[in-house]
């Protein structure tokens, strides 16, 4: 779905009742509300309260341009060897035209299928989706659940293990982040009075939530389905799972569903994703809070630490499609574990599910080659609204690093460093490599600096401020710092961005790019360095102000070590239409075969090529979302500039440090979706020949005043099925008609 943050907020309040209820909170990317705002003041807004006159910053641009020149060439790779670093490539398609068709349009020369679409059968003997709201709750269980997501390929060897580099037949995980709720149904969800009163619409939406694991085989040029694979397998809300790590035991964690802190039901939300490199799959929760019930009346009976965390992770409101509501509940709660409220009498909370949202929103790994395993949610790296987790390069002898964006308006961006070093023999797997590199390591957070360096703190019980005597949120030991990552964030003085979404890992030289999708929140005064842009976008007459397009940032860390404390950024692209004002909105110089709003999906191929994914309601008067590939440059190969911004007679000015301008030759639009979709999730066959993309919630925009389920002529799309059918999430697998690498050729 189009992240939104912190909808209890937003929606559950302004619900209301109906017998037919539009899942409105999906929506629109715009509607979205920024995080509980911390308490602490952001580094980079000190130092902007310091530089807000004009006159004062003016003088002070100087000094950071050239600072950023003198210290940006330190460790980066010398510009005569940037080409070298990155071989050379060549796009080897045309770029497709920006398009409000209800189709999807494939560069020429490239054709795609659609390899599983929500609720298709992934077990034998399951009956052909009827896509008419008749199928069966429980049989969700053996069917693709809905909106995919973040995915990955794992090659399948013979003996059934873990092949890295086989082509022909692979393990594909595939997030399904969320629900369209209303084409779930036949008729939308049933609701009376803020209750849910049929019980089987729930559980089909609990079950329609999770991960999929299904085994994928060549089928001529593309790939096909195994369905009835012994590894086929779906994880849902009600998968059992460890906790592990340092969370793992805290009181923080007991429920009633586990009294020692060591399990919980289920994983929710599963956005973006991540992959070991002794291959396992890591799914990422990102916006998890929302589905938890808890209202007011709770309040008086928690601790003021607790109202803190609560305020600063968005868990109040009935919880995003009521799921607590249904009543009766089971002797095992499958419902009232979504009511995060005290209802019990313990003082421990092993009578009620007080803490279950502190069991949410973390990365959880998955062994997709042992359908029998049991996932283990990996605290040592963090709670918050994980989009994501992207290793860097592995380097025998080094730690392992996986880099993670914390996706509301105005969060962070994040980095876990393993105490263990890479030993190359873990890559066969051994039952102890997950333990080994996720439950033990730092937690770092990302400040960025107006000269174009940056620094990663370290978020440990005693270190950057993150201590028991820190006012608005006094911490007891590290467990309670990474359940509460955000809070120990805010008091290290980590950078607010953009909303950070997907990352990557450049393979070449190990640069890192995450895309910061956009942000109305930002206002002028509020505008940085790393944050630059605050302008208007207006959409047919409608004012879109703030970063209403987003920008990739991208990063080189000190000696090309990705466990370094130090780092050199610039923005790789703004974002923007190709019509804005390229002095201070288009800064990328896009054009009309290249230019995007609103990135989130970002992908590196083996090759060096890079996938850029939208997921956009800015431009979509223009064009629906869609998918570029970029042949990056590296860090420091444009230029330092100075911006200014204009919201009516106000004005005020920026440095930042802005990338080489994009060319038809480094940045072409390859992909356009359907109508009312987003393009996420993006893994390859490791011969670079398959590539797997999912296409996301085709018209869920189902509360518009013209809609009406049993009128398929008022529904946004129909895509894929076409006609009358309803539309569906679905992975697509896509080839190159004469059988080449997509998207780009060796030169
Ligand atoms: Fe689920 Fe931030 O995308
Ligand atoms: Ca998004
Ligand atoms: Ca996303």
């Amino acid at each position: 779905m189009r992240c939104i943050e912190k909808y209890p907020v937003l929606i559950a309040e302004s619900r209301s009742s109906s017998s037919s209820e539009p899942d409105d909170m999906d929506d629109h990317n715009k509607l979205d509300a920024p995080s509980a705002p911390s308490t602490t003041t952001d580094f980079n807004q000190v130092l902007d309260a310091r530089l807000s006159r004009r006159s004062l910053l003016k003088g002070s641009l100087a000094v950071a341009a050239s600072s950023y020149i003198g210290a940006g060439s330190l460790w980066l790779t010398p510009a005569g060897d940037a080409q070298a670093a990155m071989g050379s490539m060549t796009l080897n398609f045309s770029a497709v035209p920006k398009s409000t068709a209800d189709a999807l349009q494939l560069a020429r020369g490239y054709s795609y299928s659609v390899l599983m679409a929500t609720g298709d059968p992934i077990a034998p003997n399951v009956p052909a989706y009827a896509n008419d709201g008749s199928d069966a709750a429980s049989s969700f269980t053996r069917r693709a659940g809905d909106h995919n997501d973040g995915m990955q390929y794992f090659g399948l060897g013979r003996n059934g293990l873990w092949e890295a580099n086989n082509s022909d037949r692979g393990l594909l995980c595939v997030n399904h982040e969320a629900i369209t709720a209303t084409f779930l149904h036949k008729q939308g969800q049933t609701i009376v009075n803020d209750q849910r009163t049929v019980e089987d619409e729930v559980m089909k939406e609990m079950y329609a939530h999770g991960v999929s694991v299904v085994e994928v085989v060549r089928d001529g040029k593309g790939f096909k389905l195994k369905r009835d694979s012994r590894f086929n397998r779906r994880i849902t809300t009600f998968t059992d799972m460890e906790i592990t790590g340092p969370a793992a035991r805290s009181p923080l964690m007991v429920t009633k569903y586990s009294l020692t802190g060591t399990r919980t039901r289920g994983t929710l939300a599963n956005c973006a994703n991540g992959h070991t490199p002794w291959g396992t799959y890591l799914t990422c929760e990102e916006n998890w809070a929302g589905f938890f019930r808890r209202s007011a009346a709770d309040d008086s009976k928690r601790s003021a630490k607790e109202l803190a965390a609560f305020k600063r992770y968005g868990v109040a409101g009935k919880g995003k499609h009521l799921w607590a509501s249904v009543q009766p509940d089971t002797a095992d709660a499958r419902f009232g574990r979504w009511h995060a409220a005290v209802t019990g009498t313990s003082a421990d909370g092993s009578d009620d599910y007080r803490h279950v949202a502190n069991t949410y929103g973390w990365v959880v790994e998955i062994d997709p080659f042992d359908p029998a395993s049991t996932p283990k949610k990996r605290t040592a790296l963090g709670r918050f609204a994980h989009e994501g987790a992207w290793p860097a390069r592995v380097v025998a002898g080094e730690p392992l690093v996986w880099y993670m964006g914390c996706d509301s308006r105005g969060e962070y961006i994040y980095k876990y460093v393993s105490n263990a070093v890479w030993d190359p023999e873990d890559a066969k797997r051994p039952a102890y490599a997950g333990d080994k590199y996720l439950n033990d390591g730092k937690l770092y957070v990302a400040r960025f600096k107006p000269d174009g360096s940056g620094e990663w703190l370290e978020l440990t019980l005693g270190v950057n401020r993150i201590d028991a005597n820190y006012a608005p949120y006094p911490f007891a030991n590290q467990a309670d710092v990474l359940i509460h990552a955000r809070l120990a964030a805010d008091a290290a003085g980590a950078t607010k961005m953009d909303r950070p979404e997907w990352g990557a890992v450049n393979p070449r030289n190990g640069e890192v790019y995450m895309t910061l999708t956009y942000n109305p929140s930002r206002d002028l005064d509020k505008t940085d360095a790393a944050n630059p842009r605050y302008y208007n976008d207006p959409k047919e007459g409608k004012a879109q102000k703030g970063n209403a397009n987003g920008h990739i940032i991208r990063w080189a860390e000190k000696d090309g070590k990705a466990s370094s404390t130090q780092f050199q950024w610039d923005v790789f692209l703004f974002a923007a239409r190709d019509t804005a004002d390229r002095n201070n909105v288009n800064l990328s110089a896009l054009g009309a075969g290249n230019d995007f709003s609103s990135p989130d999906g970002l992908w590196f191929a083996r090759s060096g090529l890079l996938w850029i994914e939208t997921d956009d309601d800015a431009y979509t008067d223009v064009s629906n979302c869609m998918l570029l590939a970029a042949i990056p440059g590296q860090v420091g190969d444009g230029a330092t500039k100075t911006i200014v911004n204009r919201d009516g007679d106000k004005e005020r000015s920026v440095t930042t440090h802005v990338g080489a301008p994009a060319t038809d030759a480094s940045l072409r639009r390859f992909l356009v979706g359907p109508v009312d979709c987003e393009i996420t999730g993006l893994t390859e066959s490791p011969d670079g020949r398959t590539l797997f993309v999912n296409i996301q919630h085709p018209g869920e925009t189902t509360n518009g005043k013209n809609f009406d389920i049993g009128n398929p002529s008022t529904w946004l799309s129909h895509w894929p099925g076409g006609g009358d059918a309803r539309p569906r999430s679905a992975t697509i697998v896509i080839t190159r008609d004469d059988g080449g690498p997509i998207g780009a050729d060796a030169a």
